[in-house]
């Protein structure tokens, strides 16, 4: 049998990575609870108490993650607890968020903080959400969180893939405010622009030695007819819209929006690392019909073994172009999040092993991957999918708060304590790929 060993660099951090909305539960205050009270997340699904840790369980949580070789975690502050209204602080949340970054250094973990994962405060939200410019309220917000976090974190994104948060909730209309207008997603992304630049200055005024990102949602896109020009240039033209715009001004302070260029000069140079999030890749064929597509038709590849519910197809090359992708940006790259929602486990072990390979390879060409972060550590409130999703190497019974490790725990503990992937491994987990991950010849 072949044997072979995945090792990666020292000191790479391994952890997982979760949302404040998405675990805490009792968040009334924000945007996402009056979409959900306006009835458009699944019918039946609400975030309700969803994984407890504003109760408390994130401790029990934390020590599964800790004691099974985790040396890093990714979460969310909810800023409508933080801030609940305009002239308010609650300072037992920042209180609260503290004990949190602390509880995960006493723990052995480097805590990395998200500020903005999706959910707005209510009093934002219904004064027109981020068609307006909050920049500088945004700023007084992150100082607070900076003030209260920083003896324990270094680590920060600013906005969590502000491109899916535009795009879900001003082209498609899925997330809130269910919007449809490309004028109203290009003053989005400047204003979400500018109050990323301007929540990075402020968070090094504070803490010169903070590392800063952005966590990017890069989808893998490929033309579905390679030797066909139109296909070829109608991905790149996609790809370019979706993928491009926020690390293009976090680079160059110069932002492309569907309806035309906005400087945002301040946002020049706003990144210490590159914060990366992929899950799948598609195909990309031109289609002169599909106008409001703008001349384009996606799928998964055919034949793709695709996720319980068809959300994603398993495409760990992708990963590996998705690495090369954010290799050009020059900078260090986390991978910020990565998963597959499987109730029954029979993909993950297949999904972890095919990306952490890749990941390997990635690491091997000297493109400075220095961690990972796996989405997620326990099943969570799947945005406008409910709880249809299960994404943790944990299961939750939402009846009875129970957690149940899902074999791929143990596969990713084995992972994050030896640093390595190796065969034997594969072997153990995921046999099914192993001729095809360890060809004979
Ligand atoms: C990402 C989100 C995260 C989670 C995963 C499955 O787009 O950042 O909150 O919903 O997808």
């Amino acid at each position: 049998m072949a044997e072979a060993r995945f090792t990666f660099p020292k000191n790479f951090l391994w952890g997982t990575a979760t949302a404040a909305h998405q675990v805490e539960g009792g968040n009334t205050n924000n945007n996402w609870y009056a979409w959900e009270l306006g009835g458009r997340v699944r019918p039946g699904h609400h975030a309700g108490q969803a994984c407890d840790w504003w109760g408390g369980r994130w401790r029990e949580d934390f020590d599964r993650a800790a004691a099974s070789g985790q040396n890093a975690h990714r979460f969310s502050v909810e800023w409508s607890r933080i801030q609940p209204a305009p002239d308010k602080w609650d300072e037992a949340a920042l209180a609260h968020y503290a004990e949190m970054a602390r509880g995960l250094r006493a723990r052995g973990m480097e805590p990395m903080v998200t500020l903005h994962h999706f959910t707005d405060p209510l009093w934002v939200y219904e004064y027109g959400g981020w068609e307006r410019d909050w920049a500088e309220t945004f700023e007084r917000y992150v100082e607070k969180v900076v003030q209260a976090l920083k003896g324990d974190v270094r680590l920060w994104i600013t906005f969590n893939e502000p491109n899916v948060y535009v795009a879900a909730g001003y082209v498609l209309g899925v997330f809130p405010p269910g919007k449809k207008s490309l004028q109203a997603a290009g003053w989005v992304m400047a204003n979400i622009s500018r109050a990323h630049a301007a929540a990075y200055t402020a968070i090094h005024r504070l803490q010169p030695e903070a590392r800063v990102g952005l966590a990017h949602h890069y989808r893998g896109m490929e033309p579905a007819r390679p030797w066909f020009p139109p296909d070829r240039w109608v991905t790149r033209f996609q790809s370019h819209e979706f993928n491009e715009a926020f690390p293009g001004v976090a680079a160059t302070g110069r932002l492309r929006t569907p309806l035309g260029r906005v400087r945002v000069p301040q946002a020049r140079g706003t990144q210490d690392f590159f914060g990366l999030n992929y899950y799948t890749e598609e195909l990309v064929r031109f289609a002169p019909l599909a106008v409001g597509e703008l001349f384009s038709q996606r799928q998964y590849r055919p034949g793709a073994v695709m996720s319980e519910n068809g959300f994603l197809a398993l495409e760990p090359e992708g990963f590996y172009r998705a690495l090369h992708w954010a290799s050009r940006f020059g900078l260090p790259i986390m991978v910020t999040e990565n998963g597959v929602e499987d109730a029954a486990d029979v993909l993950r072990p297949l999904y972890l092993v095919g990306h952490i390979r890749q990941m390997w390879r990635a690491a091997n060409f000297n493109w400075k991957v220095e961690g990972y972060f796996h989405w997620s550590l326990v099943d969570n409130f799947e945005w406008e999918r409910g709880w249809s999703q299960r994404f943790g190497l944990w299961a939750l019974d939402n009846a009875t708060q129970q957690r149940t490790r899902r074999p791929s725990g143990d596969l990713y503990e084995e992972i994050c304590r030896e640093n390595a992937l190796s065969s034997e491994m594969v072997a153990r987990y995921a046999p099914e790929v192993f001729a095809e991950m360890f060809p004979n010849e």
